[in-house]
């Protein structure tokens, strides 16, 4: 490749590309020609398009190492620098730090186009400072609160030297079996969906311009959650109907909403893998629903369209992929080495070529990267925007707002100010190393508050006692904890799973606390000392014996960097819980998949009276131990004054009272779900279709108005959405099993 001049543009060419990228907008909106653009498109090679096109985990900085494990054992940072040099490398991902994106971007600046790199990262909850999972801050139903956790992992990202974040995860995921449910919203559409639109405005702020913004990228496109048996990379087995009403509609708001970004999935829909996929990557995506911005494959996902047995070698996959609308090839080179021979045999038109090259260079454009490549590459960013006060205050609320209280048997919880001697029993106790979560990589780990320490902040004095590993017992461990036990007023215990249960690859068949902590949890039971249980987890869990009786249960996830002093501020009363679950919690782990907005099927159990028959399990009940929505106070709260108009047309507006009747302030979770009585297709028992948080004062009252409309009401028929009339009954809830029935009737 001959080293020219990067391309001048005269002051009146500069004024007029300005003006075409204040008004350039990625999503689904419009996107303007960009004279730059065209310009730079028009003097680019093959290879230099395919290399912007290609994008690499990151081994200048080599963070991400243990998370990609396709790379070669050996970081040569040398080697990356000389093939960005080379014009190969258009994204560079997963590395953290000023010096060496400076570097890299150094090195890009001397190509001869000077095109600026662009660098990513999986920032799902948190770059330094943790926020919670997103299947635990889920639990909080707030999206302000998503969209304020992700500004401020945005601001950090931004100030770490990235511009491009692979999140949020909009995937549905209703198996917790599947280890990714913790990177999601978990079960439900509604909620995922609303949840999914408020992280992405979080990331990408208000104009992709601003340095703080960050370009989201909703993952993983499609149906990913939907995995066969729960097991990560499966294939899926899934009807248009469930594919289309469950799996696609956030992904289709985060594009309504302007999303950058998308991310092809590794899984198929119906035998045609998502990454090959033109229906999905072209037809739907861009064709149908507008979408303007670029499509990045997952890690090697072109390359895996061999494996699949859809592509017969690396040539044929990057053809594939490529033609069906994957933009950009994470990791596998596979762009770089075929697109320009597949250019000059005519086997990929030119013209395809150039809008994914269009794409890519316009995300760069949209986030200011032409005019300052050095945009979000400063070391006094890294020095004062990185783990500040504001942001571990927001992990800590964060955090106390995602802990849902299951279970709170006469009132065991809140603890005194003063309880009398506590013992913290179990492997979670005095642990740092299991507080964040899984996709927190980069996290600062010397921010991470244990639940002992979260104690000890309060000047409490601990009884800390392991008594057990997490999977496996230790010497004398019972013995001590029981000890323990015996000798306090209260007992704390710390169990659960490890963070690397869950996440990528991390599939479980037996969705349950292992065997050693069982163990203990028995041993401690049996000494009659009052048990709250501190339940640490990636994933709904199925509770057994000691662990399902204990008088009181928090669900308390991984919460971020500031877990322990959220925890404490729940167990204290300093916050009332208020969180509701983002996923049902089975009695089996062989209910699952288990999501309470499943279909009645023609032999629904009933819940009293023979069960023979009937749609069931011989050894269990079909409801689950703690459902979707649910979740506990320290306050009670009643709803009153339910009013349901007798007809809609096109919407309504439905009322209730809330009353805050306990003694302390706190905040309710009010829940719209509906239920479509007959239909031209099977419809589930209940649906999710509007939620307000409310905070009140002892005895206050507060009037809400939940909206529903048409579009409420839609489903997928047979080949597109319809809205049926008829009957409907509605429900005002505060879990996604109780509330009064309703009825209304769609005109
Ligand atoms: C694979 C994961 O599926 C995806 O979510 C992630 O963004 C990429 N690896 C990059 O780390």
């Amino acid at each position: 490749m001959s080293p020219h001049s990067a391309p001048k543009l005269d002051r009146r060419q500069m004024l007029k590309a300005g003006a075409t990228i204040a008004g350039l907008s990625l999503g689904g909106r419009a996107l303007a020609q960009s004279d730059r653009i065209e310009s730079l498109i028009r003097q680019m090679t093959p290879a230099e398009k395919a290399g912007q096109l290609s994008c690499f985990s990151d081994q200048i900085r080599p963070i991400g190492l243990p998370f990609n494990p396709g790379l070669p054992a050996r970081n040569d940072a040398a080697a990356q620098l000389a093939r960005i040099r080379k014009g190969e490398i258009g994204m560079l991902f997963n590395g953290v730090g000023y010096a060496g994106a400076r570097a890299a971007q150094d090195a890009m600046m001397e190509t001869r186009l000077k095109i600026p790199l662009i660098f990513a990262g999986d920032v799902i909850h948190g770059l330094r400072t943790a926020y919670p999972l997103p299947i635990a801050e889920a639990c909080a139903f707030d999206p302000d609160l998503a969209e304020r956790t992700a500004r401020a992992a945005a601001i950090e990202t931004t100030a770490l030297g990235m511009q491009w974040t692979f999140a949020p995860m909009v995937d549905v995921a209703r198996d917790q079996r599947w280890g990714r449910v913790a990177e999601g919203s978990g079960e439900d559409v509604y909620l995922g969906t609303k949840l999914a639109v408020a992280r992405m405005r979080g990331f990408q702020g208000r104009d992709l311009r601003d340095p703080t913004s960050v370009a989201a990228c909703a993952k993983h496109f499609a149906a990913y959650g939907a995995v066969s048996g729960g097991m990560d990379y499966n294939f899926t087995e899934i009807s248009p109907q469930t594919l289309h009403e469950v799996h696609l509609a956030p992904f289709k708001a985060c594009v309504d909403a302007g999303v950058a970004t998308i991310m092809s999935a590794f899984n198929d829909i119906d035998g045609v893998p998502s990454s090959g996929n033109k229906w999905l990557l072209t037809d739907l995506l861009h064709g149908q629903w507008g979408f303007k911005g670029l499509v990045v494959g997952d890690y090697t996902a072109d390359e895996e369209l061999i494996v699949h047995g859809y592509a017969a070698d690396g040539r044929d996959a990057a053809k594939k992929a490529f033609l069906a609308g994957m933009d950009m090839a994470m990791a596998s080179n596979l762009f770089n080495l075929w697109l320009p021979d597949l250019i000059e045999k005519g086997e990929v038109p030119m013209a395809r070529l150039d809008e994914a090259v269009r794409r890519v260079l316009s995300l760069k454009e949209a986030i200011g990267l032409f005019d300052n490549p050095y945009r979000s590459i400063s070391q006094k960013a890294e020095r004062t925007q990185v783990s500040t006060p504001g942001m571990l205050k927001l992990s800590r609320e964060a955090g106390a707002r995602s802990i849902v209280l299951l279970k709170n048997e006469g009132d065991l919880l809140p603890l005194k100010a003063n309880p009398g001697r506590i013992a913290l029993i179990g492997p979670f106790g005095e642990d740092r190393d299991n507080v964040v979560g899984t996709w927190a990589f980069m996290s600062d780990a010397t921010l991470n508050v244990s639940i002992a320490q979260g104690l000890r902040n309060r000047k409490l004095t601990v009884d800390v006692v392991k008594g057990s590993d997490v999977e496996a017992p230790i010497a004398g461990g019972i013995e001590a904890a029981v000890a323990a036990a015996r000798n306090a007023d209260v007992v704390l215990l710390a169990i659960g799973e490890t963070q690397l249960m869950s996440g990528e690859a991390q599939s479980r068949t037996e969705i349950v606390v292992p065997d050693a902590q069982m163990a203990l949890a028995e041993a401690v039971a049996a000494t009659g000392k009052p048990v709250v249980v501190l339940l640490r987890h990636g994933r709904a869990l199925a509770l057994h014996g000691a662990v399902k009786d204990a008088p009181a249960i928090l669900a308390t996830w991984f919460l971020g960097s500031e877990s322990g002093n959220a925890i404490a501020d729940v167990l204290f009363g300093d916050v009332n819980p208020s969180a509701k679950l983002s996923v049902s919690f089975p009695r089996e782990s062989g209910q699952e998949p288990y999501f309470y907005n499943h279909k009645n099927t023609g032999r629904s159990a009933p819940d009293t009276g023979s069960q023979e028959y009937k749609a069931r399990y011989r050894e269990t009940k079909n409801e689950a131990l703690y459902p979707f929505g649910h979740g506990l106070s320290y306050s009670r709260f009643t709803l009153t004054n339910v009013t349901v108009p007798a007809q809609m047309t096109d919407a309504m507006e439905v009322t209730a009272t809330v009353t805050n009747t306990g003694s302390r302030a706190g905040a309710e979770v009010v829940q719209l779900y509906i239920h479509d009585k007959v239909a031209s297709r099977t419809r589930p028992v209940r649906e999710l279709k509007g939620f307000e948080r409310v905070l009140l004062n002892p005895r206050q009252s507060r009037t809400i108005r939940l909206r529903l409309t048409r579009d409420d009401l839609r489903f997928w028929g047979e080949n597109d959405w319809v809205v049926e009339p008829g009957q409907f009954d509605l429900w005002v809830a505060t879990s996604s099993v109780d509330g009064e029935k309703r009825s209304f009737e769609l005109v």
